[in-house]
């Protein structure tokens, strides 16, 4: 047995909560379901939650066709979902994972609320952030100290890696678990970033792409040649137009807002082509158009 592996049988988590079942929440709780862990998806509509529930399923059946999840675990996995409209159903969670809209006063309304409601002993509360500071998360509660990142990527259910984010006052114990969990329980690969904005991947990543929209917002190039030079020159699985727009282009906008507030940094500025693509509704693959059409 490895050593990740000892440590979390010996504190594995059996129960947790995902606020938010939509691209990522989704894709979370499905990763947790697969792992066979009691999973509850908060929504906040009925409308919300059968369209999570869908979601879930197709790729879990998806899953199936790729030979990835056999009947059997695809059948115990669907159990292991569970889907309510109040996030007073968490509160026996002992790690919850927030995955809703970018903006830091719904997350500090919620993380307040968590703080009020789950009371598992040692409970993790956890935000899949894409850059906003988990500090100014933690901040709603009254128990900093066990509030983490855990940063899962797009697509959740089958990019390998959850970014593990430290805040100068979380819990070394709790951060510990939360990787734990991720690399043993969920069998992510797990690299940890200090709390600012971006973490790694995004740090990295966004400049990118917003470098890219830059470069087909000029008519320097097709948005078909800007893709289809990345992947075949450089060998990326999909271009950066193509993953903006499964990304979502809302969230790459919110992470420009939270990196220049951060950074103040030019190269982390929004391209005025995103800005106006989103105004209008072309946030990506979610609503059928961005670059592209789907
Ligand atoms: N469940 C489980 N496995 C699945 C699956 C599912 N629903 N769907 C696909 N897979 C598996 C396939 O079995 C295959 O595995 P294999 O390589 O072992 O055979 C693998 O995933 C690829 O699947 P496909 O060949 O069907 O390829 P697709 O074209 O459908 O999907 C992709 C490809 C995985 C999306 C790939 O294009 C990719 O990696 N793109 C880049 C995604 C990326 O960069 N994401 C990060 C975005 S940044 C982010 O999320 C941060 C945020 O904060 C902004």
């Amino acid at each position: 047995m490895r050593g990740a592996e000892r440590k979390a049988g010996a504190m594995a988590i059996e129960r947790v909560g995902v606020v938010g079942g939509g691209q990522m929440g989704g894709g979370i709780a499905e990763v947790c379901a697969k792992a066979g862990i009691d999973t509850v998806v908060v929504e906040v509509s009925d409308e919300l939650i059968d369209r999570s529930r869908a979601q879930i399923e197709a790729s879990m059946l998806k899953a199936v066709d790729k030979g990835k999840l056999d009947q059997a675990g695809f059948e115990a996995a669907l159990d292991n979902v569970s889907f309510a409209v109040s996030i007073d159903d968490l509160a026996d969670r002992q790690l919850v994972i927030e995955a809703v809209v970018e903006n830091l006063s719904v997350k500090h309304e919620l993380f307040g609320r968590l703080d009020e409601i789950v009371e598992a002993d040692g409970a993790i509360l956890a935000s899949n952030t894409s850059s906003i500071p988990i500090t100014q998360i933690a901040g709603a509660t009254g128990r900093p100290g066990s509030v983490v990142g855990m940063h899962f990527f797009n697509p959740a259910q089958v990019m390998p890696l959850v970014e593990v984010v430290s805040t100068v006052v979380s819990d070394g114990e709790v951060v510990e678990r939360a990787a734990t969990f991720a690399e043993a329980q969920l069998g992510k690969v797990v690299v940890r970033a200090k709390d600012r904005a971006g973490f790694i991947v995004n740090k990295l990543l966004c400049p990118y792409i917003f470098e890219a929209i830059r470069m087909y917002e000029e008519g320097f190039a097709t948005k078909e040649d800007i893709d289809a030079a990345m992947v075949n020159g450089a060998g990326y699985p999909m271009g950066p137009l193509t993953l903006a727009d499964l990304v979502g282009n809302d969230t790459m906008l919110a992470v420009s807002e939270s990196f220049m507030e951060e950074y103040q940094d030019p190269k982390y500025a929004a391209p005025p082509l995103l800005r106006r693509m989103v105004e209008a509704g072309l946030l990506g693959r979610k609503t059928g158009r961005g670059f592209y059409e789907y």
